[in-house]
C-alpha cells in the first residue's frame, strides 16, 4: 500500500496518537496494555468479496489506519499474556486462539483468517473469507459468530451475482448489521448518482431476501476515502466513516440482553455436598436473585438464590457473562437443559424444519442419524432428504435428493429426544446447531431451526401401566434383540431361524424378523437405495423396540450393510439389550453359493446396488459374536450362538 495516501492526510489524529501509546505501552508494560484492553468491547466482523473488489486493500486500510497489533506483535502479546489466561483476564486473545484451534479440531480445512486489532474504543477481531460459491463452508465458519458483516461492492460494476450472494449468506447466518461498502469510489470520480442508482438497486435486492436494514456507504480502500474519518472527496454523503460505524455499531451482546432470559447449562458444578451451582454462558437476557426460573425439557421451577462468579456473587447477571446459578430447591437440572424465566420458557420439540449447509466432501445420507450440537447440548438426530436447494447464485429453489459439499438446503430433522430450543432468527446459540458424522466425528454441516413441526408439539408420550419389565416378567425372560448381519446368501436367516427353534424348545418367547418377509409387507415400498435400506433398519429397528417393549426376545435377519444404522439402533434398545450378531462369508463363498441367483443376476447387470458388488457393506468392527461360516455348520453355529447367550 502506498504510504502517500490521501487518506494519511485526512485521518484521525487521535487514533494515530493513541496507538502510538498503545505501542509504548505493549513494549514497556504488557500487563497494563492487556488491563486496560480487556474493557473494551469486542466486535467480530467478516468482508465479504473477492479480491477484486478490494476486500485486502480495505482490511490492510483498517489495520494500518487504526494502527493496533500487527499480528507478528499478536504472537508476542499472546506469548505474554499466558500468565493471565487462568484468570480469564486477556478473554480475546484466548477467543481467538480457541477458534483457530476448534477449526483445526473439526478436522476440514477452513480457509478463515481471523485478524485483531484494535482502537481507543474497540476491540475488534475481523474473518476474512474467500469470497467464491466453492468457500460458502468458510464463509458459513467465518459469519456464524460475526456481529457485523461488511459487504464490498466494486462501484464500477454494482451488485453482482457474488454480492447477493454474500448478502444471502450473511443474511442466513443471522448476522443482524450490514455495512454495504461501495468501494472504489475514486475510481467512478466520487459519482454521487452512481452511488445512489447502486445502493437502491441494492435495496430492492435486499428487501426481497428480507433484509430490512443496511448501512450504505461510499468509501475507497485504496485512498482512504471514509475509512477513518469523513472524506472531502464525498461532501454528499452524510452518514459516519466506516471505523465510526464500527467503533459504535450496537454489538449482538448488547441487543441480546435486552432480549428473555436464556441459560444454556454447559456443567452442573458440584465441588461438595453443600453447593450445587449450574454452570454456562448466559445467551440472552438478564437474571437477578430471586428470580423464578424453569428448567426446559423438565419444566420443573424454583429462585435463584445466588449468582456466583470468580470474583465474588453478582446483584445481577446479563448476556455474555459465564456464571453459576444456584437455586433454592433441589431440582433436576443437567447439561444441555435451558434455564429461563419460569412465565417465560423457551419451546421443546423433536421435529424441526431447518436451514442446512453441507460442508462435506460426501454429501448427506437423508435418513441416516448424525449428531446434532445444539447450544449446549449433543443429541441424536436424522435428517430427511431436502425439500429444496437454494442456488446461492440465483436464490432459485430447486428439487434434489441430498445436499452436497457447499449447498445449502430445507429440510425436516427429528431428534431422538425432544430439546429446548428458539428459532435462530431469535437466538443464534439455541437455534444454530452443528452436523457431526457418527462414524468419522467430523463437522459435516451447520443448521438453522426456522420452526419446529406442529406434529411434535400435538403428540405426546403416553404413560402405560403395564411397563416393559412387567412384560418381561411375565414371560420369565430379559428382553432383547439378536440382530443378524452379513452379505445376502451368509447363512443369516438359516442361522436365526435355527437359533430362534432352540429358544423356543427353552421355553424362550421370541420373534424372528426376516429381511426378505418384511420386505414383502410392512416394507414393500422400499428398495435398495441407501436411503431406502437406511429407512428399511430404521422402521425395523423400531418394531424390534416395540416387541422388546412387549418383552420379547426379537431375533432380525437383514443385511443391514451400513455401522450408522446398527449403531442407531443399538442406541435405541437399552443397555445390553443389543446383540449383534456378524454371520461373516466370504464375498466369494456367498456368491458360489448364490441360492437365489441373486448374485448371477448382478453380475450381469440386470440387478442393480447390489451388496458386495456395486453396494458397499460395512463389517461389524466389535460385534457380541462373529460368526466365521467358513469353520462352522449352521447347526454348530447357532449351538455357538446359545452357549453365549445363555451360559
Ligand atoms: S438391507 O440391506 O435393507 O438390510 P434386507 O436384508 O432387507 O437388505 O434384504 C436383503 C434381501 O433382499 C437379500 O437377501 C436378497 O434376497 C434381496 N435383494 C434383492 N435385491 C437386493 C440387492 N440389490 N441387494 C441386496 N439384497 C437384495
Amino acid at each position: 500500500m502506498s504510504e502517500t495516501t490521501a487518506s494519511e492526510t485526512n485521518s484521525s489524529e487521535n487514533v494515530k496518537e493513541s496507538s502510538y501509546v498503545t505501542d509504548e505501552l505493549i513494549a514497556s508494560d504488557i500487563d497494563a496494555y492487556l488491563v486496560q484492553h480487556q474493557h473494551k468491547s469486542l466486535l467480530r466482523f467478516i468482508t465479504c468479496g473477492s479480491v477484486d473488489d478490494g476486500k485486502s486493500t480495505l482490511i490492510g486500510r483498517l489495520l494500518y489506519d487504526s494502527k493496533m497489533i500487527f499480528e507478528d506483535q499478536l504472537a508476542a502479546v499472546e506469548a505474554d499474556s499466558k500468565k493471565f489466561g487462568t484468570q480469564g483476564q486477556n478473554i480475546d486473545f484466548a477467543l481467538l486462539v480457541d477458534g483457530l484451534a476448534a477449526e483445526r479440531e473439526q478436522g476440514i480445512t477452513i480457509d478463515v483468517a481471523y485478524r485483531f486489532f484494535a482502537t481507543e474504543k474497540r476491540k475488534f477481531i475481523v474473518a476474512d473469507t474467500p469470497g467464491h460459491e466453492q468457500y460458502t463452508r468458510n464463509m458459513v465458519t467465518g459469519a456464524s459468530t460475526a456481529d457485523l458483516a461488511i459487504i464490498l461492492i466494486d462501484a464500477r460494476k454494482g451488485v453482482l451475482t457474488q454480492t447477493r450472494r454474500h448478502s444471502y449468506l450473511a443474511h442466513l447466518i443471522g448476522i443482524r448489521s450490514l455495512v454495504v461498502a461501495v468501494n472504489k469510489m475514486d475510481l467512478i470520480g466520487y459519482d454521487h448518482d452512481k452511488y445512489d442508482a447502486i445502493v437502491a438497486e441494492y435495496r430492492q435486492f435486499a428487501t426481497s431476501i428480507g433484509i430490512k436494514n443496511f448501512t450504505p456507504m461510499p468509501i475507497s480502500g485504496f485512498m482512504g476515502d471514509n475509512i477513518t474519518s469523513k472524506s472531502e472527496n464525498t461532501p454528499w454523503y452524510t452518514g459516519p466513516s466506516l471505523m465510526q460505524h464500527l467503533e459504535t455499531v450496537e454489538l449482538d451482546v448488547t441487543a441480546d440482553q435486552a432480549k428473555k432470559f436464556r441459560l444454556p447449562v454447559q456443567w452442573v458444578n458440584r465441588p461438595n455436598l453443600d453447593f450445587r451451582g449450574f454452570s454456562g454462558l448466559i445467551s440472552s437476557g438478564v437474571v437477578k436473585p430471586g428470580d423464578a426460573v424453569r428448567v426446559l425439557p423438565s419444566g420443573k421451577t424454583s429462585t435463584v438464590s445466588r449468582i456466583v462468579t470468580f470474583d465474588g456473587d453478582l446483584p445481577e447477571a446479563v448476556a455474555g457473562q459465564s456464571v453459576t446459578l444456584c437455586f433454592a430447591d433441589e431440582i433436576d437440572c443437567s447439561r444441555g437443559d435451558v434455564i429461563t424465566l419460569s412465565d417465560e420458557p423457551v419451546q421443546v420439540a423433536d421435529q424441526f424444519e431447518v436451514n442446512l449447509v453441507w460442508m462435506a466432501d460426501e454429501a448427506l445420507t437423508p435418513g441416516r442419524s448424525y449428531w446434532l450440537k445444539i447450544g449446549t447440548q449433543l443429541v441424536s438426530a436424522s435428517i430427511h432428504a431436502p425439500k429444496y436447494l437454494v442456488n446461492v447464485n440465483t436464490l432459485e429453489h430447486t428439487a434434489a435428493k441430498t445436499l452436497e459439499l457447499n449447498s445449502i438446503g430445507v429440510t425436516n430433522i427429528v431428534t431422538d429426544k425432544p430439546i429446548p430450543f428458539e428459532a435462530y432468527s431469535e437466538n443464534r446459540s439455541l437455534g444454530g446447531f452443528i452436523v457431526i458424522d457418527k462414524m468419522t466425528n467430523a463437522t459435516v454441516g451447520a443448521g438453522m431451526i426456522n420452526f419446529s413441526l406442529r406434529r411434535s408439539q400435538n403428540v405426546h408420550w403416553q404413560v402405560l401401566d403395564v411397563s416393559r419389565g412387567a412384560h418381561a416378567k411375565l414371560k420369565n425372560q430379559q428382553a432383547g434383540v439378536l440382530w443378524f448381519t452379513g452379505l445376502s446368501g451368509a447363512g443369516k436367516s438359516t442361522i436365526a431361524n435355527l437359533v430362534e427353534k432352540k429358544l423356543v424348545r427353552m421355553n424362550r418367547h421370541t420373534f424372528l424378523l426376516d429381511g426378505d418377509n418384511v420386505r414383502h409387507g410392512l416394507n414393500k415400498d422400499l428398495g435398495f437405495t441407501d436411503a431406502d435400506r437406511i429407512e428399511n433398519i430404521r422402521r425395523v429397528g423400531e418394531v424390534a423396540k416395540l416387541m422388546t417393549d412387549a418383552g420379547l426376545i426379537v431375533v432380525t435377519a437383514f443385511i443391514s450393510p451400513f455401522r450408522s444404522e446398527r449403531e442407531m439402533v443399538r442406541n435405541m434398545m437399552a443397555p445390553g439389550e443389543f446383540i449383534e450378531i456378524f454371520i461373516d462369508t466370504k464375498l466369494e463363498d456367498a456368491e458360489k453359493r448364490d441360492v437365489k441367483g441373486l448374485y448371477k443376476k448382478a453380475r450381469a447387470g440386470e440387478l442393480k446396488n447390489f451388496t458386495g458388488i456395486d453396494s458397499p457393506y460395512e463389517a461389524p468392527e466389535q460385534p457380541e459374536i462373529h460368526i466365521d461360516t467358513s469353520k462352522l455348520t449352521a447347526e454348530e453355529s447357532a449351538d455357538l450362538i446359545i452357549s453365549k447367550l445363555i451360559p
